[in-house]
């Protein structure tokens, strides 16, 4: 308890004396996107300035959020995909000084070193097979990690197999999702400008994100619920990812909302 008190407390921005960063170090820059297999299928997405959907006034976003445990069997379009991303995680401005490209994006990070990877268990999107993606901010690009059709039951047991109670029936609103987000950080890269100081920053990063996630969510008639209990483990498992360099943080299953 005491330690992870001392995290939330995280004094460190008082003892910068104690340590050099990476950054301080001149060590390279690390990379702001996840690089993929040379051969690796990749799925365009609609880009935002195509985007139909999304324009709700924000007061009414916010008035009516709420955590969604129940979706419609309903697809996803490409685009309402596309736009979920694009507010999740996506680029809105890029910044170019002295040869070197800076990417802002639709979600604040601590130093604007953003150290999420999003991967999609992709359950129900029109055009779409059953599998593992991850979105590529920088391509507005989907790439196919694999297909898979056991996917929505591997990753509902990775979330604690969660169930909600609908009309006296217990419904797995992971498995029966459209789509489920599980994001990961690479630590490495808030920790190469901050050292110690980026825990607490990636954390607080996280929740920036999934809250857009719920807003854009409420644009397009879907739903979302932040999933914090979940098993990291067999999470990381399902992804393929070494939990040490990168890990799972969060995730978040999307559907679209039953009418009425
Ligand atoms: C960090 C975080 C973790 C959460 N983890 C879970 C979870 O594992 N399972 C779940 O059903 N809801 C989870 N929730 C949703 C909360 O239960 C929900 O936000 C809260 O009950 C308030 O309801 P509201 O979001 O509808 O306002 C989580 C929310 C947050 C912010």
């Amino acid at each position: 308890m005491e330690d992870n008190r001392a995290f939330l407390k995280s004094d460190w921005w008082t003892r910068f004396d104690e340590f050099r960063t990476d950054q301080q170090n001149r060590l390279p820059r690390p990379d702001v996107q996840k690089s993929t297999e040379p051969n690796a299928v990749r799925i365009d997405l609609i880009p935002p300035d195509q985007f139909t959907i999304g324009d709700v006034p924000l007061t009414t976003l916010v008035k009516n959020r709420r955590s969604q445990r129940h979706f419609a069997d309903t697809p996803l379009s490409l685009e309402e995909l596309s736009f979920l991303l694009w507010a999740t995680q996506g680029i809105t401005q890029v910044i170019g000084d002295a040869g070197i490209n800076y990417y802002k994006r639709a979600v604040p990070s601590g130093g604007n070193r953003h150290p999420f990877e999003t991967y999609l268990s992709i359950h129900t999107v029109t055009g779409l097979e059953i599998g593992l993606y991850r979105y590529l901010p920088l391509d507005h690009q989907l790439v196919v990690e694999r297909l898979d059709p056991d996917l929505p039951a591997a990753i509902s047991a990775g979330g604690l197999s969660q169930t909600s109670q609908v009309n006296g029936k217990s419904f797995p609103f992971i498995e029966k999702s459209a789509v489920t987000f599980v994001w990961t950080a690479i630590p490495y890269r808030t920790e190469w400008r901050y050292g110690p100081p980026a825990a607490k920053l990636i954390a607080v990063d996280a929740g920036h994100m999934c809250q857009n996630l719920y807003l854009a969510c409420g644009a397009i008639g879907a739903g979302t619920v932040a999933v914090g209990a979940f098993d990291r483990i067999k999470t990381d498992a399902v992804l393929n990812v070494d939990g040490e360099e990168e890990f799972s943080i969060y995730m978040a299953p999307v559907g679209k909302l039953a009418a009425g």
